[in-house]
């Protein structure tokens, strides 16, 4: 008998309006594929700006584009040539729908590529599995580009460097700041607002600025007399000026994004020889193989070790959505909800 399972589809780029609910039929996973029967799924700015079309990596097929990257579950079934992973195994998924637009977490079964589904550490939650692939994955790689860094974060591996994190309460600031603070960093962080300090600071940062303080600068250079070997930057045009100024010889700025208005970044070639800066560009879609592998590996060394928690006390907030709200939690994600926002797939699957 065929088996249909509930889907949130679009079938055009757009707002989150398009996102509508539907049935499809299960699949079978092919060669080096695996089935996952999704219990949370999260979702990250990069989801809805696929959704509208902005960024998104494939067409949209006949039957529909599932949304987003993120999501844990447990396998349902394996695919031909499968090692390493079993039916009845707990997961958590990374790219997902990258240049596989029906392979989205937004949906009670998803078949990705073996390699895009980690096993979830024992006792960590589906919930705190559908928070890690695009932040956590994406911080990893942000603090391991600079001169000499380690392939893989491991308590002790960034001592005696100084981290400045840009956007400390974002979801991938607050993973930066609890990554680096596990690999023995010290960490700064810049925030827009007193709530947003008491996050960063929950997630371990020691010293928070506000960035839009007329002083933010001054507060920033007393916060790393050394300066900063490492820059976790979501803004880089708008703070290249304030990255550069607090910058050490040899330092590392590590660009996630461009928020705060985009635009351009103009560099001085002179003042960045003279730093031997390093302005280090980083997309998580086109990572290698090799070092999202590492990536995978250290942030479930973290996750065991408690190194990277979910949750208002990490200064994560979490907001759950059921399934049927896609669209919800899309328009959250998209007006700035703080913290993480979670959809409740198969709730009853994980239990
Ligand atoms: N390249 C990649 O592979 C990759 C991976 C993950 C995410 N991203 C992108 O990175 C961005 C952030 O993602 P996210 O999930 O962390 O989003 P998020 O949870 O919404 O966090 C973004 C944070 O950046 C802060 N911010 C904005 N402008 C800032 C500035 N000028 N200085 C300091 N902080 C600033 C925001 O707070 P305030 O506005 O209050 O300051 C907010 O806390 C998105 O554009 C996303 O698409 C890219």
């Amino acid at each position: 008998m065929t088996q249909t399972y509930r889907a949130i589809v679009h079938n055009e780029f757009g707002a989150a309006a398009v996102l509508r609910e539907t049935e499809r039929t299960l699949t079978e996973p092919g060669p080096g594929e695996v089935r996952v029967r999704v219990v949370v799924s999260g979702v990250n700015p990069t989801d809805w700006k696929s959704r509208t079309g902005a960024t998104a990596t494939s067409d949209i097929p006949a039957d529909g584009a599932v949304p987003n990257q993120d999501g844990a579950g447990v396998v349902d079934a394996v695919g031909p040539g499968v090692t390493g992973l079993a039916a009845g195994d707990r997961v958590w998924l990374l790219l997902s729908a990258y240049q596989r637009p029906g392979s989205g977490t937004a949906q009670e079964y998803t078949v990705v590529p073996a390699e895009r589904a980690a096993r979830l550490p024992d006792g960590v939650g589906f919930e705190a599995g559908a928070c890690l692939g695009v932040p956590a994955l994406t911080a990893h790689r942000a603090l391991t580009v600079h001169d000499g860094a380690p392939r893989r974060l491991a308590p002790g591996a960034l001592k005696g460097l100084n981290v400045l994190v840009a956007g400390g309460a974002g979801a991938v600031g607050n993973a930066a700041i609890q990554l680096a603070t596990w690999a023995g960093a010290s960490v700064v962080a810049t925030v827009s607002s007193p709530e947003k300090a008491a996050l960063a600071r929950a997630a371990g940062a020691g010293r928070v600025v506000n960035y839009k303080d007329a002083d933010a600068a001054t507060q920033i250079r007393d916060a790393l007399p050394g300066g900063a070997d490492v820059v976790v930057e979501v803004a880089a045009a708008h703070n290249a000026e304030l990255d550069l100024a607090r910058l050490r010889n040899g330092g590392t700025i590590a660009i996630y994004a461009n928020d705060s208005g985009g635009g351009p970044l103009i560099l001085d070639v002179r003042r960045n020889m003279v730093l031997n800066s390093r302005w280090q560009f980083i997309l998580l879609y086109t990572v290698s193989p090799e070092a999202l592998a590492d990536g995978i590996a250290a942030v479930n060394a973290a996750l065991a070790d408690g190194g990277l928690r979910f949750g208002a006390d990490a200064g994560v907030p979490l907001h759950r959505f059921p399934l049927s709200d896609t669209a919800a939690a899309h328009a959250a994600v998209e007006s700035g909800a703080v913290g993480k926002v979670l959809i409740d797939v198969s709730p009853s699957a994980g239990s």
